[in-house]
């Protein structure tokens, strides 16, 4: 065999494998069928500024463990993440919070908030919402729904709120105090630079071979590594015997502006339906950007059909039942680690990828 492990995809879950096991002085090869590495989290540089190609990624975490770990490879600036919302031009803070409750209602403290959502919560008199529409506004009433709920759910997942099972959102973040941080984890940044340098430090030393399909190739690349670790779909891996997974999936329609300063934030949400996008990011205020130009991306919600690139999997009954199957063939599988996003059909935020392929690691190595 010419390599302890073969891994099949460059993004964050195989890069921090492979890492790791290269620092046990195991020999990898990572492949990849895309033309760069990073998987979702590749960032390219256009006009001198560090452009998020698959969306905006903002890392964040509570754990110090993780966030020790990521900052060996980066340092991490100071951004918050503070999206805003737009809804017909009116601009309002994300998430609720007293800046967006005094926008909507002109209140200034908190009870009086509590007062007017709860008036609205009352009027509606939903007592067991039956879609996501009465999920809405059985939490946070009517104005905030209307505004900033509904449009904004309808383009993203292509339905009606009327249509749409009230168990997508089983709570609404709402905040009593004038705070616009998106998240409330301990850390978060973006690292200077971008994330691909990240990746770059990952794989330092390791045999790459990019634009290279694993399922093309199958059998040779297999012969090639004692152990794989595989992170593509996990439905393909297996021929789609069981069927296959479903997930939503994402257009981005990204343009050079000449401009310095496009919308003066890196995230605003189009919370109106007329709207096709769902949100513009602005990418050089991820990292304070100061370059003459800016660079933008309106971000389309679509449907997925095989071949598409799969975004965000639709975890209902349906789908999970399927994974279900899948799962107990992976589990069966020898030498073949499933992990990452696609393999185990869980959306991951990038720290938890981390923490995944971590615990990965350690169950192969410890
Ligand atoms: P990832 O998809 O990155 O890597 C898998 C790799 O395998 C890909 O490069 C793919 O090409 C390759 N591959 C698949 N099949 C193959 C085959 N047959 N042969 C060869 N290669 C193959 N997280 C966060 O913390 N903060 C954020 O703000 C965001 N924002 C965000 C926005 C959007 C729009 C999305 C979709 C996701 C986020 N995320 C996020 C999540 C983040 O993108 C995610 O956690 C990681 O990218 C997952 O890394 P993986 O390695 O699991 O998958």
């Amino acid at each position: 065999m010419l390599y302890d492990y073969l891994i099949v995809g460059a993004g964050l879950f195989g890069s921090v494998f492979a890492y790791e096991a290269n620092k046990r002085g195991k020999k990898c090869l990572v492949i990849d069928k895309r033309d760069h590495i990073g998987g979702n989290i590749y960032t390219e540089n256009v006009e001198g500024i560090n452009v998020h190609k698959y969306g905006a990624h903002i890392f964040h975490t509570n754990s110090q463990e993780i966030w020790d770990y990521v900052n060996q490879f980066a340092e991490f600036n100071r951004y918050t993440n503070s999206p805003v919302a737009n809804y017909h031009g009116e601009i309002y803070n994300l998430p609720f919070n007293m800046n967006t409750f005094n926008k909507l209602w002109g209140v200034a403290t908190p009870d009086e908030a509590k007062e007017k959502i709860n008036e609205q919560r009352k009027s509606a008199n939903i007592t067991s919402p039956t879609n996501l529409e009465e999920q809405a506004i059985s939490l946070v009433g009517t104005d905030i729904y209307e505004k900033l709920i509904k449009g904004y759910t309808e383009k993203q997942w292509g339905r009606s709120a009327k249509e749409l099972p009230a168990f997508i959102i089983k709570r609404l973040p709402v905040r009593f105090t004038y705070d616009n941080n998106y998240f409330n984890d301990r850390f978060q940044g973006i690292p200077v630079g971008g994330y691909t340098g990240i990746i770059e430090q990952l794989l330092e030393g390791i045999d790459i071979q990019l634009n290279t399909d694993f399922f093309e190739n199958r059998n040779e690349l297999m012969d090639s590594a004692d152990k794989i670790v595989y992170t593509g779909m996990i439905d393909q891996y297996f021929d789609y015997k069981y069927g296959e997974l479903e997930y939503r999936s994402l257009a981005f329609k990204t343009r050079i502006e000449d401009t310095a300063n496009f919308q003066g934030n890196a995230v605003v949400n189009y919370t109106d339906s007329e709207t096709p996008y769902t949100r513009i990011i602005e990418h050089k205020h991820f990292e304070f950007g100061t370059q003459e130009k800016t660079v933008i991306t309106e971000e389309y919600p679509r449907e997925w059909k095989k071949g598409d690139e799969p975004y965000y999997p639709i975890n209902d009954e349906k789908n999970n039942q399927i994974y279900r199957k899948y799962k107990d063939l992976a589990d069966k599988e020898i030498n073949i680690i499933f992990g990452g996003r696609l393999a185990t059909y869980k959306y991951y935020d990038m720290h938890q990828v981390i923490g995944a392929a971590l615990q990965s690691v350690k169950k192969e190595f410890d």
